[in-house]
């Protein structure tokens, strides 16, 4: 299995082979959520959306004994503007997938975005910390654009630094976002991106070699001296680095 290297002062990458990535993945999710039961009792984890994390998700279906499950709490990482049961949801993807059989529905917090964004964006920052001081692992995918959950270029959430969720309007999808800000991705034991494909090798080139502007490219700014983020990339998407 690969293993993790140091990128940066702020950021750590492993690179595996293609059938790797996944299993890599699975592992990464069991050990840090076993460690983190077994240290404070509970696993808090921000889930990510996308199609990136759907093969991730359910391979956890194969680890039912594997883990205590009913020591899990669920968040989301951000959510789109619509309802739990459009497939547009990333809510709906990860229960669909696997976390409906998985998780006790009591220990699920969905985003509520399709509701009045300010109102429960704020909700939403008050259930977090009345679940956790910390979440123990965000993840995260990366856009082509360089975007992370929905932190898109040159949008207005990019800027919040007092609020760990706040809504978001993304004027190139012409739609609205509840997203954690930086603040709340930082707040996090562990953060782990997700990136796979060779779609994602020039993107992940200028955002982990390229000059540094996270208006511009958001994912950049993931990940701080003490809570690094972790990408993990299959070789295709590595392969311009
Ligand atoms: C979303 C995600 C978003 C996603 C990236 C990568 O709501 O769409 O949170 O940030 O992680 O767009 O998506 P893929 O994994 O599908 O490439």
């Amino acid at each position: 299995m690969a293993s993790i290297k140091s990128f940066d002062e702020r950021r750590d990458l492993v690179i595996c082979e293609e059938t790797e990535a996944v299993p890599f993945a699975v592992q990464h999710f069991l050990e840090t959520a076993s460690s983190a039961i077994r240290v404070h009792g509970q696993f808090v984890v921000a889930l990510s959306g996308g199609s990136t994390p759907k093969a991730i998700f359910h391979a956890l279906l194969n680890h039912k004994k594997d883990l205590d499950w009913s020591r899990v709490k669920l968040f989301w990482s951000d959510e789109r503007a619509v309802p739990p049961t459009s497939p547009e949801s990333n809510y709906k993807m990860a229960m669909d997938t696997a976390f409906g059989e998985l998780v006790p529905p009591s220990n699920i917090f969905r985003m509520f975005a399709e509701r009045d964004l300010k109102t429960e964006a704020l909700e939403y920052e008050a259930l977090i910390k009345s679940n956790c001081t910390a979440f123990d692992l965000v993840m995260l995918g990366m856009g082509d654009d360089g975007h992370t959950a929905s932190l898109f270029p040159h949008t207005k959430a990019l800027e919040i630094t007092r609020a760990l969720v706040a809504p978001n309007f993304i004027e190139t999808k012409n739609s609205w976002r509840m997203t954690l800000t930086y603040e709340g991705i930082h707040r996090s034991r562990a953060i782990i991106f997700y990136v796979l494909g060779a779609n994602k090798a020039p993107m992940v080139h200028t955002v982990l070699k390229g000059p540094y502007d996270y208006h511009v490219h958001p994912s950049q700014r993931v990940g701080t001296a003490s809570n690094h983020a972790l990408w993990l990339l299959d070789k295709s998407a590595a392969s311009m680095l």
